[in-house]
Formats: structure tokens, C-alpha cells, sequence
């Protein structure tokens, strides 16, 4: 079973590129790699063609994940057929993708992250543009145990 995952932040940059990364990392780990497509995209346009925020490419690296190759993109409308799970960093980023994909029929699935998690201990994936390093390192540190927890549930629904 192939399993489609998209992530969405803001500015796909930060957050989204970080999940992207460790969810990558955690499906190779298991060779499952076949059985996975992962990607990442922001709800807003200011950063397309760029790469992640220096600070988050230095947190994924502290972490084992080299996030430097990625490069920003907007969502499209399209991204809704061809994802089977859309997945929302924030409950902001949840608002502005139901808003986008409003008059879409097909038959992906819109979602928090931490709604998708068992016992996830958050509900927002703070955005860290605005903080330190330190903001950083604790975000990385929140996604890669997401991630980590997120295949084991996909594994785990797909069965
Ligand atoms: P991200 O963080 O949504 O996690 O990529 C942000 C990056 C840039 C901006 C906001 C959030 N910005 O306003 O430019």
C-alpha cells in the first residue's frame, strides 16, 4: 500500500520541511521506502524556491537529517488529489487548507497533526521563525518523535 503524506506550515521553511525530513528519515530506517511519498509545502508564497531556514537545516543535522536540499513550494489546489493524508502543523494552517480545499470531493484527509497521534502532548507545532535557536532545537526534537509516532499509527491504519 502506497501512503501519500503531505505536510503544510506557513512558509515551508521551518516546521513542514522539518517533518518532511524526519518522516523520510524514520520511513528509510524501516525500509519502507516503497511504500512512501513524503512531501512538504506552505500556505504561503513569500519563500517558494527557497531553501529551509538556516536554523532548521542545523537543528535536523544535530538530529542525524539532512534537510538542506529542500526547497519551498505553495500548496496548489491539485496537491488535494494527489495526497492521501494532508497534514496541518498548526490549527491556522488547518483553517486556511479547509478554507483551499473547501470544494474538493476527492478523497484526501485534512488533519492536525497532533490529531493523528495518539497521545501527542501538544496541539499546535509552535512556528519558531520568530525565536531562537533554541525554538528551533525544540521543534525538531517535537517532530522527529511525531514522525516517529505518526508511521508506526499509518502503519498501523493501513493494515
Ligand atoms: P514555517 O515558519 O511556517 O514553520 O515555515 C515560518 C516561516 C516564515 C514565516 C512564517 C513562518 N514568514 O512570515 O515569513
Amino acid at each position: 500500500m502506497m501512503n501519500n503524506i503531505l505536510f503544510i506550515c506557513l512558509g515551508n521553511i521551518c516546521r513542514s520541511p522539518l517533518a518532511e525530513g524526519f518522516l523520510r528519515h524514520h520511513v528509510e530506517l524501516n525500509r519502507l521506502g516503497d511504500q512512501f511519498q513524503v512531501d512538504s509545502a506552505g500556505t504561503g508564497n513569500w519563500h517558494v524556491g527557497n531553501p529551509p531556514d538556516s536554523r532548521a537545516v542545523r537543528a535536523a543535522a544535530e538530529l542525524g537529517v539532512d534537510i538542506a536540499g529542500l526547497r519551498a513550494r505553495q500548496i496548489h489546489t491539485r496537491d488535494f488529489d494527489r495526497f492521501d493524508h494532508v497534514i496541518a502543523m498548526d490549527q491556522d494552517n488547518l483553517r486556511d487548507l479547509q478554507y483551499l480545499g473547501n470544494e474538493f470531493t476527492g478523497d484526501f484527509k485534512l488533519d492536525l497533526l497532533a490529531n493523528m497521534l495518539e497521545d501527542p502532548g501538544f496541539v499546535d507545532v509552535p512556528d519558531p521563525w520568530y525565536g531562537n535557536y533554541h525554538d528551533f532545537q525544540a521543534v525538531a526534537q517535537q517532530l522527529d518523535s511525531a514522525c516517529c509516532a505518526l508511521l508506526e499509527k499509518l502503519l498501523q491504519d493501513g493494515r
